[in-house]
């Protein structure tokens, strides 16, 4: 691989202004796939949930030959990046493996809050950044206009701005050779001791850990021996090589060059995006800087419907770890569902992915608590705790103050709307920072939220008062300190411990009454009264009482044909699946998420 005819790039867009099928159009001509291996598929997304949310959920790269205007054949490396917020610090790294990004924006729906992002990252890893605006070929594309904007936001000339079509191939020679020509050939650093970059690893259940890496310096061969800055673990290189659609071994990857590590690496988590790779012999002194032990934003308990597939739960979210080392679970036990785990995922969108995959592809029923953040406790005698689970929240008399995550967010969206969002800001605790605009329709809001407020179903929210015209993306900015407090469900008197919730005091009562309300919708009539309440402490803020159930189904069949009688039993079965004993009440599955959707 000759460095000075390598180009290592990635695609960043915000979700829809079509990536992977621009992905497609350069695996196409440049012959790596032809049209009937691709089917109607996308490519770079590889699994089966990817391809219906349309979402890039894991980063993977691809090599591709290219012969270029110049007769030369150049070797491409496009590293596709996860589309999704809860992932930017995997973006972040797949970046740092580049020298260039294509910037594709829609044509017909212009700058989004995650172009911006995206883009940000990419300035700060220093690329080379080719705007693409694509979807040309739709009539209500708006080629001047987004050329503005585009304009405006990277400060590019007009006619640096490439025009595609990624459906209908346009414009895509053009920008083969803008590939070759405006991003930089990676740096030779092959004198150097080796520092390899990990921006992704995936798991072969025959290899163990698949780990995918960018040489910044040295050489890496065959046999080497490796070590691992983040853990200290040392490997020997059993095979490395470069992917094209499957894994081409090589006996040696060098500075400037894409590919991939196998080692017998038996846990993803030992492999962990952004570290750096070495010799063992003759290290390195430094790792590549940016790395970050990335922990779980949103945690939430997952249940078995039924206690006796505990086992199964175990085994199906041991298997789904192995490919996903962001994903974190330790056992616990709740008095009103038994045992389960408690999940740390990266942000909601990981959440649901889990939740379905544990679903559909395992078979596993699952009873899943309300999502919270983790929040930073201190103590009366200054020691600092962290609680990922409501129900742990410390005795009030014994906290000191509680400090909750913040994020900095940025919503794009229509002058018009920007009432309706510093409502909707307003109510969720949103300090407003400032308003800037695009251009003479579109702006720009900045705030700081809590991302306890933002985790159920902001996102949601914000776009049905925008009528669909805003996109938001938040980053991470520290811990704050917030007057929260623990609301407690009662039901005939008994704690259930995962309808616990930490909130903040000025919003408590209303939800006490709110929950309250829903749950007495939810929860069927029992043999006797169930009384529901809501208490902070030891206070109750909030009653609903359900009456007691008058007459047993089966009358209704009395005398009736007993086939009916048997559907009914039956009927009754099934919905009992899906309930859980509390006490002496049974308690419907969709309680434990009423909270999600009060209102
Ligand atoms: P995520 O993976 O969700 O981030 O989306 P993406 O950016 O990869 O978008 P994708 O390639 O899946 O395209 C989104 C939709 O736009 C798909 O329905 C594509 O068929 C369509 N699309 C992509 N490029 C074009 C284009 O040039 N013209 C037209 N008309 N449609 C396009």
């Amino acid at each position: 691989q000759e460095v000075s005819r390598t180009r290592n790039f990635c695609i960043i867009a915000h979700i829809d202004h079509g990536k992977s099928t621009l992905a497609d159009r350069l695996l196409e001509v440049t012959h790596t796939l032809d049209r009937t291996q691709m089917s109607s598929a996308q490519v770079l997304d590889d699994m089966d949930l990817e391809k219906e949310r349309g979402i890039t959920i894991k980063s993977h790269a691809v090599q591709m030959k290219f012969k270029a205007e110049d007769g030369q054949e150049y070797i491409l490396n496009l590293i596709d990046t996860p589309g999704h917020v809860d992932f930017s610090y995997e973006v972040s790294r797949s970046l740092a493996a580049c020298e260039g990004a294509l910037l594709i924006v829609d044509a017909t729906q212009g700058v989004e809050a995650q172009t911006i992002a995206n883009l940000y990252l990419a300035i700060e890893a220093g690329l080379e950044i080719i705007p693409v605006m694509n979807k040309i070929d739709l009539p209500s594309s708006d080629v001047e206009g987004v050329a503005s904007q585009i304009i405006d936001l990277i400060g590019v000339e007009r006619d640096e701005i490439l025009q595609v079509s990624a459906k209908a191939g346009t414009g895509i020679d053009k920008l083969m050779d803008a590939i070759i020509a405006r991003i930089p050939s990676p740096k030779d650093n092959k004198h150097l001791p080796l520092r390899a970059l990990i921006f992704d690893s995936v798991f072969d259940p025959y290899r163990g850990a698949v780990v995918y890496l960018r040489i910044v310096d040295g050489v890496l061969n065959k046999g080497d021996r490796v070590r691992f800055f983040a853990n200290d673990h040392i490997y020997t290189a059993d095979e490395i090589g470069t992917m094209s659609l499957k894994r081409q071994p090589k006996e040696t990857l060098a500075s400037g060059n894409v590919g991939y590590l196998i080692c017998s690496i038996k846990d993803v988590k030992d492999a962990k995006v952004g570290d750096t790779v070495t010799h063992a012999d003759t290290p390195a002194s430094e790792p590549l800087s940016g790395y970050k032990d990335v922990k779980p934003m949103v945690y939430s308990g997952l249940y078995p419907v039924n206690s006796n597939e505990f086992e199964d739960l175990r085994e199906s979210l041991e298997k789904l770890s192995l490919n996903d080392a962001s994903l974190v679970y330790t056992p616990e036990t709740s008095v009103a569902l038994g045992f389960g785990f408690r999940c740390g995922f990266l942000g909601l969108l990981h959440m649901e992915i889990i939740q379905e995959r544990l679903e559909r592809e395992y078979g596993v029923n699952i009873i899943t608590t309300v999502p919270n953040v983790e929040y930073r406790v201190v103590l009366t005698n200054s020691d600092v705790i962290e609680v990922d689970n409501p129900s742990k929240m410390p005795d009030t008399t014994k906290i000191n103050h509680v400090e909750e995550p913040y994020v900095s967010m940025q919503i794009i969206t229509l002058s018009e709307y920007i009432g309706n969002i510093m409502k909707l800001g307003m109510e969720r605790r949103g300090e407003y920072k400032n308003t800037d605009y695009l251009d003479s329709s579109r702006v720009i809001m900045h705030f700081e939220f809590p991302l306890g407020e933002i985790v159920f179903d902001f996102h949601d929210k914000l776009k049905s008062i925008s009528k669909g015209y805003a996109s938001m993306d938040y980053e991470y900015i520290g811990y704050r300190e917030s007057d929260l407090v623990k609301l407690d469900v009662l039901l005939n008197g008994e704690p259930v411990d995962a309808l616990s919730i930490i909130v903040h005091r000025s919003k408590a009562y209303e939800w006490g009454r709110k929950l309250c309300q829903k749950l007495k919708g939810i929860i069927p009539k029992q043999m006797y009264e169930v009384a529901i309440q809501a208490a902070i402490g030891s206070r109750v803020i909030s009653r609903e009482t359900i009456s007691a159930m008058r007459k047993n189904v089966l009358a209704k069949c009395y005398g009736g044909d007993i086939s009916r009688k048997r559907k009914l039993l039956e009927k009754q079965k099934e919905g009992k699946k899906r309930m859980k004993q509390v006490g002496r009440v049974e308690v419907p599955q969709e309680a434990f998420l009423a909270i999600l959707n009060i209102d």
